[in-house]
């Protein structure tokens, strides 16, 4: 097996072992794995060109992913929230199409075809407005039975802005001043409470308007790694979805995490932590391995791989050969205007091409294989048969670095066909992922208790 985690030799100079709490003096290991599966937009993750790809908002595509994951015990099913396409200079991005269907209505239909699994609906606090949200989520987590879950993202592009009455954008430190505000509102809504809130950005006078569901209120999942999305997430949230490292960077991870808890006055267990994860499996490692390649050729090809530096270099690419070197052109940086956002574009761009361009010319790169490795990233991958992968997962899970993976599958909606029936059953022939539901809301199945 291949990953960028590493092996099991590794693992005896991090810790010193599970029984000893090694991470943190104060977290201790469940010694359990929970997954949730993502459903992609159109980007390079997701293959939607074979004959076996659904279409990206079919009901059908939905519908077929869901019951799979519910078949295999998942936790949970996320859809992201992409209100606007992704833009670059007013014009929309080929290939890269963050459009979705409204995550709500989704779950909602959703909720009638399923009886246990978590349905996590990605919301941005930046342009929302608190008591309407609060409402709509506690709305599904009565029509599900206590299964509703809020992904809380402040939206780091520039553009949605625009589609909104208020219009323009906040910065990034604004962004989580404005986020936890809302979220107390939202709290405050759920539990009936009376709302007086008088901040920077309006003024509320409200009250709820439902009775608590099963689970009392939507489980808070966070997604953003920054400084203060780590303390918004320390002091609020109940997991946090990151981007996945290998793991001496999800056990450095949660010490920060643990660290950060501790320190809101919240236990070192309270905050879980769900990174993103990819997994091309197969019999053996060197199938997988195969497959792996083939799957990443078909992530990105010619158009993708010019797309992806677009995005970077900020300009037309067209005229450049796929098969020739890194262009040799300057970025075009866009100064920060009504709508400026954290585009790392702006800020690092130059920097970032050409480091990219020496990398590429010292390892005699063209574009397409370059923009294979970058895009096409082992990093949170688990590629491998389907043993040396169980073996692994559950060298995590006693570790206790990672609470659960929320997988992006390459191909949907039969992307986790493999998981749930190969892999699954040998996670739980190893006795750290469950065998059924511990429960029918999403807190009891996370092991999570009711607030309020
Ligand atoms: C795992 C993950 C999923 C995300 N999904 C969405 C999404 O669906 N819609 C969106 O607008 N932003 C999404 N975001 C981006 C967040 O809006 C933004 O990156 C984050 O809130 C900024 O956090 P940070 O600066 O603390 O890392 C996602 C971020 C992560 C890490």
């Amino acid at each position: 097996m291949t990953t960028t985690a590493l092996h099991s030799h590794d693992l005896s100079t991090l810790t010193t072992g599970p029984a000893e709490h090694p991470i943190h003096p104060a977290h201790r290991p469940t010694g359990q794995l929970r997954l949730g599966v993502f459903f992609q937009g159109v980007n390079s993750s997701t293959v939607w060109r074979l004959p076996q790809s659904g279409d990206q908002v079919a009901w059908e595509s939905f519908e077929t992913l869901i019951r799979t994951a519910e078949r295999g015990r998942f936790a949970a099913f996320f859809l992201g929230e992409g209100l606007r396409l992704r833009e670059h200079r007013e014009v929309p991005l080929e290939l890269d199409v963050a459009g979705r269907p409204d995550a709500q209505t989704l779950l909602a239909a959703l909720s009638t075809i399923t009886q246990r699994i978590g349905l996590v609906a990605t919301q941005n606090t930046t342009y929302n407005d608190p008591v309407d949200l609060a409402r709509r989520l506690q709305s599904l987590d009565l029509l599900s039975g206590g299964r509703a879950a809020w992904n809380i993202v402040t939206t780091d592009n520039a553009w949605t802005g625009e589609n909104f009455r208020r219009g323009g954008y906040l910065d990034h430190a604004d962004r989580y001043t404005h986020a936890e505000a809302f979220v107390k509102v939202a709290q405050q809504v759920w539990r009936g409470e009376e709302v007086v809130h008088d901040g920077a950005h309006y003024a509320i006078r409200a009250r709820g308007t439902l009775p608590r569901s099963p689970q009392g209120e939507p489980v808070l999942f966070q997604a953003g790694v920054s400084p203060q999305g780590r303390d918004f997430a320390a002091r609020t949230a109940d997991v946090i979805f990151s981007p996945f490292g290998d793991l001496p960077g999800a056990i450095e991870f949660r010490r920060d995490l643990a660290e950060r808890a501790v320190a809101a006055g919240r236990s070192a267990n309270d905050v879980q932590i769900f990174p993103g994860a990819v997994f091309v499996l197969a019999p053996t490692d060197r199938e997988a391995e195969e497959k792996f390649r083939w799957v990443r050729d078909l992530q990105v090809g010619p158009q993708q791989a010019i797309a992806l530096l677009e995005q970077y270099w900020g300009r037309d690419l067209s005229a450049f050969d796929p098969d020739g070197p890194l262009p040799d052109v300057e970025p075009e940086v866009v100064e920060s205007g009504v709508t400026r956002g954290a585009g790392f574009q702006f800020a690092k761009a130059k920097e970032l091409t050409e480091s990219w361009r020496a990398e590429a010319a010292e390892r005699g790169l063209s574009i397409l294989a370059f923009a294979r490795e970058k895009a096409g990233s082992r990093r949170g991958a688990f590629i491998g048969g389907y043993d040396g992968v169980a073996d692994h997962l559950a060298q995590f899970a006693a570790v206790g670095a990672i609470d659960g993976l929320n997988i992006t599958p390459w191909l949907v909606p039969h992307g986790i066909d493999d998981i749930v029936d190969e892999l699954v059953p040998r996670l739980q022939e190893r006795g750290v992922y469950p065998a059924e539901y511990a429960g029918s809301t999403l807190r009891e199945n996370l092991g999570l208790p009711i607030p309020g």
